[in-house]
């Protein structure tokens, strides 16, 4: 749709996972130009820093209920942003980390925005992904990288391959169907160990891992076997990150096929 209302706007933008040091200027700009900015994070002292930074902030936080799914609060999230933006006014939406990522309230609220004709976009931020790979060394280059989200991973067979990284997020949570808990156990932790114990040893060292979140803090790294895994205790910050169980395979086939080009002096 091409015919943009003449006021309203929405931006989704990213704080970045460390409290005033992922801030990029784009996002800064958003959060203080805005009429109002709807802000959902769990730490009061995030909130009250954006809070600061804003002209009018307003908490997304209410609209969490524990033992109600967390699909009624999104829904509400959404619709109370995208009224403040068809009544014509400049909003923002601000989310810790990046804004796109795992995160369905954004995507959906830029996705209706637009339909509407209402302007709308979202601004990256720095992701737990990526303080993943600076805190444990990793580069997604190496031998690839696969992401899922933990629950999903469970409920669907995927044809993942163990010979790249897997990073499972939201494996707090792993198994609650419901969603409208803010925690699950032993039990569904030890079923997701069943499923990896397919394609993995017991004795396979994961992480789980912890970002940042203040300055000062370390990162949160705990290496474990995935057998232990079931009985860890695990945070809903929490991100399992599992690197691979065997090397590479060469494909032998496309191997002779490259040579069989350069050999014809083929440039493609
Ligand atoms: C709804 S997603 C939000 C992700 C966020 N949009 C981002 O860009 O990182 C929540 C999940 O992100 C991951 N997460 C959140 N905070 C984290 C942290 N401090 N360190 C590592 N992973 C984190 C966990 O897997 C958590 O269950």
């Amino acid at each position: 749709m091409t015919d943009h209302k003449d006021a309203g706007q929405l931006v989704c933008v990213g704080t970045g996972m460390l409290l005033g040091g992922h801030l990029t200027p784009r996002a800064r700009h958003e959060i203080e130009h805005a009429e109002v900015v709807y802000g959902n994070f769990s730490d009061g002292l995030v909130e009250r820093w954006v809070e600061e930074l804003s002209k009018r902030f307003v908490s997304l936080q209410p609209h969490y209920q524990e033992g109600r799914s967390r699909m009624i609060g999104y829904e509400g999230m959404v619709e109370e942003m995208l009224a403040a933006a068809r009544a014509g006014q400049r909003v923002c939406g601000a989310f810790y980390g990046h804004p796109g990522v795992f995160a369905w309230v954004p995507h959906e609220a830029i996705r209706r925005a637009r339909a509407e004709g209402i302007r709308a976009r979202l601004e990256p931020g720095v992701s737990a992904e990526d303080c993943l790979y600076a805190d444990l060394g990793l580069d997604p280059g190496d031998c690839g990288c696969q992401h899922y989200e933990a629950t999903q991973f469970l409920l669907y067979q995927r044809r993942f391959d163990p010979a790249a990284l897997l990073v499972l997020w939201q494996v707090g949570v792993v198994g609650d169907r419901s969603l409208a808990r803010f925690s699950t156990g032993s039990a569904q932790r030890a079923l997701l160990v069943e499923v990896l114990q397919r394609d993995y040893p017991a004795d396979h060292r994961v992480c789980l891992y912890r970002a940042a979140t203040f300055p000062l803090e370390q990162a949160n790294i705990r290496w474990l076997t995935l057998g232990d895994l079931a009985d860890a205790e695990v945070d809903l910050a929490d991100t399992l990150v599992i690197p691979p169980a065997r090397p590479l395979t060469p494909d032998a086939e496309i191997r002779d096929r490259l040579k069989a080009l350069e050999a014809a002096g083929s440039a493609g």
